[in-house]
């Protein structure tokens, strides 16, 4: 059955034509014009809209990807939280380039940003620890992310015994978690179009006169 299901990955077919995208459309700065798309995305599916793939390239240039969650867009790029000891924040530091791809399947639409990945000022990485759920900030203490672990009980008798520990008392952020800015060089906005003929706007940062160029691309 599930055999059945896969086999259909050859026919299935989406046709596209929900919106189309011009570049006389769209904003000149590509921040507010995501800012636009953003919002129309957490209208149609709030749940997923600020999901995004997070690409990072290894020591030994291997792309690795994750799904992490964008928190904000001030500090003129894209925040996320993570633990600056896991896999992804090994390769940051190595190699601060980046990549983010969101895909909003209601609208028919993705986005790519790249750019460099610099960390979020340890006062605002503060403030959005202490605005997380209580269980939420005691699992960031109990999580080694990325490490291996011995078995699953591991985890749950620490998490255990620091709800006790800190139980009706202020949970700290650790050191080893917090934020990054993505600080976007290039911007792609793609618009599905019928017979995959689909729209691509991209905004790439001309750093000598920090303005952006903006060009349609061919699907
Ligand atoms: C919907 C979703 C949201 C996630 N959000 C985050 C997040 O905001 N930060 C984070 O560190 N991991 C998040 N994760 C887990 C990451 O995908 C990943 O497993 C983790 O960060 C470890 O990645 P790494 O080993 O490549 O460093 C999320 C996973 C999913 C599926």
């Amino acid at each position: 059955m599930e055999k059945d299901n896969v086999n259909q990955i050859k026919t299935i077919r989406t046709d596209y034509s929900k919106f189309e995208l011009t570049k006389s459309h769209v904003d000149e700065n590509p921040l507010t014009q995501f800012e636009i798309w953003l919002g129309e995305a957490i209208q149609s599916n709030p749940n997923t809209a600020n999901c995004m793939t997070l690409a990072t390239v290894s020591v030994d240039e291997m792309p690795t990807t994750r799904i992490v969650l964008l928190r904000d867009l001030s500090f003129n790029g894209l925040t996320f939280f993570t633990n600056y000891e896991s896999r992804k924040a090994k390769e940051i530091n190595h190699n601060p380039k980046a990549c983010v791809n969101f895909f909003w399947p209601e609208l028919e639409r993705q986005v790519r940003v790249e750019g460099i990945l610099q960390f979020l000022p340890q006062q605002e990485s503060d403030e959005y620890f202490n605005s997380r759920p209580f269980e939420s900030k005691v699992g960031a203490w109990v999580s080694k992310q990325s490490k291996a672990i011995e078995n699953r009980n591991e985890l749950d008798s620490k998490y255990h015994e620091l709800l006790q520990f800190y139980s009706g008392k202020h949970v700290p952020r650790p050191a080893n978690w917090g934020g990054y800015v993505l600080i976007p060089t290039l911007f792609e906005f793609w618009q599905g179009r019928p017979n995959r003929l689909h729209d691509r706007i991209q905004y790439v940062k001309e750093a000598s006169i920090n303005k952006w160029k903006i060009e349609r691309i061919s699907p």
